[in-house]
């Protein structure tokens, strides 16, 4: 539905499941894009994600990224929405991870960009995100998002605690620099 340079975000279909469910149990994907307690997803669980992810918002709006000769690459979105304060937060994971680095990550965001502020008219998209995750963070400044500041020990992962580094693009940076990213 919204197309970048090299991927489409599109709405979620019932046929994207073996995708969804092999992406949310790979444990090296999942370890570093999730705070939470890492548990496997069920067939049923991912089936149910999938059939609420309508365009009736519910402060959620997530979608399935493909390649534009529609092969599908993972997922990203913007949650948590705060309409008063025109804030949302955005996710992305790239679910094959051989189709990493070949630039869909960056383009899906910038798309993604393109809805939050042109679309949902969002002041700020925000994140935040490992501080080991250099990939992550690499791909968010490219897109124009700048580190704001970091959130000591905030995740408990495999016996450690692990900072998160928070990061944001404003509208009016987002305007000023759309051309340029
Ligand atoms: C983070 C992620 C979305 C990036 O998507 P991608 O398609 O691999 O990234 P791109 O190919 O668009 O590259 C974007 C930038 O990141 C850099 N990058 C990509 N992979 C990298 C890696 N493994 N290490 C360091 N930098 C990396 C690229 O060089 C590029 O930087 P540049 O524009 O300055 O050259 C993807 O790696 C992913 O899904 N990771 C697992 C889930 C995750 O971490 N999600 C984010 C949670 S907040």
């Amino acid at each position: 539905m919204y197309q970048g340079n090299k991927v489409r975000l599109r709405a979620y279909r019932q046929q994207d499941i073996e995708n969804v469910l092999r992406q949310v149990n790979d444990y090296d994907s999942v370890r570093m894009s999730a705070s939470g307690v890492i548990l496997p997803a069920t067939y049923d669980d991912e089936m149910r994600w999938i059939s609420q992810q309508t365009s009736m918002g519910h402060g959620e709006y997530q979608f399935a990224i493909e390649t534009l000769d529609e092969q599908y690459v993972g997922g990203c979105g913007i949650h948590k929405v705060d309409w008063k304060n025109r804030v949302g937060q955005v996710g992305i994971l790239i679910g094959n991870p051989n189709l990493r680095g070949h630039g869909f990550g960056s383009d899906a965001i910038r798309t993604l960009c393109r809805v939050g502020f042109g679309e949902m008219n969002m002041n700020k998209l925000a994140l935040t995100v490992m501080a080991e995750n250099e990939a992550a963070i690499r791909c968010y400044s490219a897109c124009g998002f700048q580190i704001e500041g970091r959130l000591r020990k905030e995740v408990w992962r495999e016996g450690l605690y692990h900072d998160l580094v928070a990061m944001g693009l404003l509208a009016d940076e987002w305007r000023r620099g759309s051309s340029a990213i």
